[in-house]
């Protein structure tokens, strides 16, 4: 295959002093879907960003079809050809599907071109949804549509403006198991259409099976480009992070204690008030992990709300530590030693604009530890969350950078640090690892671990199946805001079992989830 793209020798220096590529070389060849792999910081966003044009590079060469190209901005590379689909979507939510494809860009018609041709653009986009496969809801307001459907509307906007090489960074980060096969048949799609693929993600399953080859990156610097069909998950982990890794948590079995939460006939409307739990009952105890699994949208964002204070329950009970939980307010909540890692850590997980300092300390500010009479004290603080930030590998330049500069899986460290570092007695994990790399969910995994063998109670929902068989000692399955199945996590439970219940096929009598 003919190659298509060359960067050769990239360096960047972002304005704080942080050096995120420091010597990179990425050879893409014309119709191949390329993997870029790394541990969290390792520079995969930055390398992409120079080459969509939004971040200049402080050195290096890119030539795109055996030409030199200097990109000044998105603009010059989405002219030569290019587009972007980022980490963290940037669709407007107020307007449409289509409206959110063709904006800055609308076909026009009349005199001097002066109206919006709505019919054409209707055509023009029904087009490509037909032919990538890319089924969307056109007339949606944007802030209505699931993930899944928002991403197929950033692909279809890149495609919308003529992109060939398209590059995804971590698209499958927030997609159901099911949304991802729908991805991977677009872009298959994509590929025989003429199109190439730069593919970030840190799911080696993906990586083996959708890449023609992977380069990989670390600590900054192109370490290896690979043939996929010549290697394995391992040999790709063992290059990102420079040893083994292990895939699974080793831990002792669970030794429950007494009930630390408590529900009962929990019901709670969704945002668009249709009923999201139809009255849900479990216990978790002290000492044991209690996983949700099910497809996303089935009751888990609730649920987790409800518990936290976020979400008004329509009916039903939350007893912690015997404490009615539905009369307290949030704040009441957050100071009885309950830590939540929500799972949309970019609104409402950490601050973006304060530093890191300040994320870690959010809820130890009245904490006289950190204080000097009156006065915060500055030192106390420092070496606290320099500790913290060695303790749980957050790679940024200092405990005073901004949140807002941190990569994506730096930035759960941060929120997973600061939340742990509670010492909740209730521990509640909303996608503990999404967008963390291999080395980072091991380390994660065996911190919920250690808090649960110091006898807190946890409660995960992932959508990761294997996150959830990997944490937990029994797993309830949520379909349809019901409880449908409730097992124990033995050696002999497997995913596809546990997979007929979240697709509804299979359902336990209800005397088995009580
Ligand atoms: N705007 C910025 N200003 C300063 N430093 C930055 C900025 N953006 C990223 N960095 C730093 O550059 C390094 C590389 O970040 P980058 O986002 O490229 O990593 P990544 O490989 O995409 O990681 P992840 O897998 O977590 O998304 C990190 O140390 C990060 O903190
Ligand atoms: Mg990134």
């Amino acid at each position: 295959m003919p190659v298509l793209l060359e960067m050769k020798n990239i360096h960047k220096v972002y304005p704080n002093g942080t050096a995120a590529n420091r010597g990179v070389d990425l050879t893409v060849h014309e119709g191949e879907i390329h993997a870029l792999v790394g541990e969290n910081g390792a520079g995969k966003s930055t390398l992409m960003k120079i080459l969509f044009g939004l971040e200049a590079p402080t050195s290096g060469t890119i030539e795109y079809k055996g030409q030199p190209v200097v990109f000044n901005g998105p603009k010059d590379a989405i002219q030569k050809g290019m587009g972007m689909v980022h980490q963290h979507f940037m669709l407007s939510p107020t307007l449409t599907v289509s409206e959110n494809i063709v904006l800055g860009d609308e076909p026009k018609k009349g005199l001097f071109s002066m109206f919006r041709d709505r019919a054409k653009e209707y055509r023009e986009v029904e087009h490509l949804v037909a032919t990538y496969g890319l089924k969307v809801n056109l007339r949606a307001k944007v802030e209505t549509i699931p993930v899944g459907q928002k991403q197929r509307v950033e692909i279809l906007k890149v495609l919308y403006r003529g992109a060939k090489l398209i590059i995804l960074d971590e698209p499958t980060a927030v997609l159901t198991p099911q949304e991802t096969d729908e991805l991977f048949d677009s872009i298959q799609a994509l590929v025989s259409e003429g199109h190439t693929i730069i593919f970030i993600t840190h799911k080696l399953r993906e990586v083996m099976r959708i890449s023609n080859r992977i380069t990989i990156l670390r600590a900054g610097k192109s370490i290896a480009t690979l043939q996929t069909k010549d290697t394995n998950q391992e040999e790709i982990s063992r290059l990102m992070v420079g040893r083994e890794v292990l895939f699974r948590v080793s831990k002792a079995p669970a030794e429950p204690k007494d009930v630390v939460l408590s529900v009962r006939g929990l019901e709670a409307l969704d945002d668009k008030g249709a009923q999201a739990l139809q009255g849900i009952s479990f216990d978790i105890r002290s000492g044991e992990v209690l996983g949700f699994a099910g497809v996303e949208g089935n009751g888990q964002t609730e649920l987790v709300e409800a518990i936290t204070g976020l979400r008004k329950a329509v009916g039903g009970s939350i007893l912690y530590q015997g404490k009615e939980l539905l009369s307290a307010s949030i704040a009441d909540i957050r100071h009885m030693k309950i830590g939540h890692v929500p799972e949309d850590r970019q609104t409402s997980g950490a601050s973006l604009t304060s530093t890191i300092a300040e994320n870690l300390l959010l809820d130890h500010y009245r904490n006289p530890e950190f204080k000097r009479g009156m006065f915060l004290n500055k030192n106390k603080i420092k070496q606290y969350a320099q500790k913290m930030m060695k303790e749980y590998d957050v790679r940024a330049q200092s405990e005073e950078t901004l949140a807002g500069a941190l990569s994506g899986g730096n930035l759960q460290k941060v929120v997973v640090a600061r939340e742990l570092s509670k010492n909740p007695n209730l521990l509640i994990v909303s996608q503990p690892t999404r967008g963390v790399d291999i080395g980072a969910i091991e380390f994660i995994h065996r911190e919920i671990i250690k808090r649960r063998d110091g006898g807190a109670a946890v409660l995960v929902v992932s959508a990761e199946l294997s996150e959830i068989m990997s944490l937990s000692d029994r797993i309830a399955v949520l379909y349809n805001g019901e409880i449908v199945a409730l097992l124990d996590n033995t050696d002999d439970l497997t995913e596809e079992e546990i997979g007929y219940y979240m697709l509804g096929i299979k359902k336990q009598a209800q005397e088995a989830v009580r």
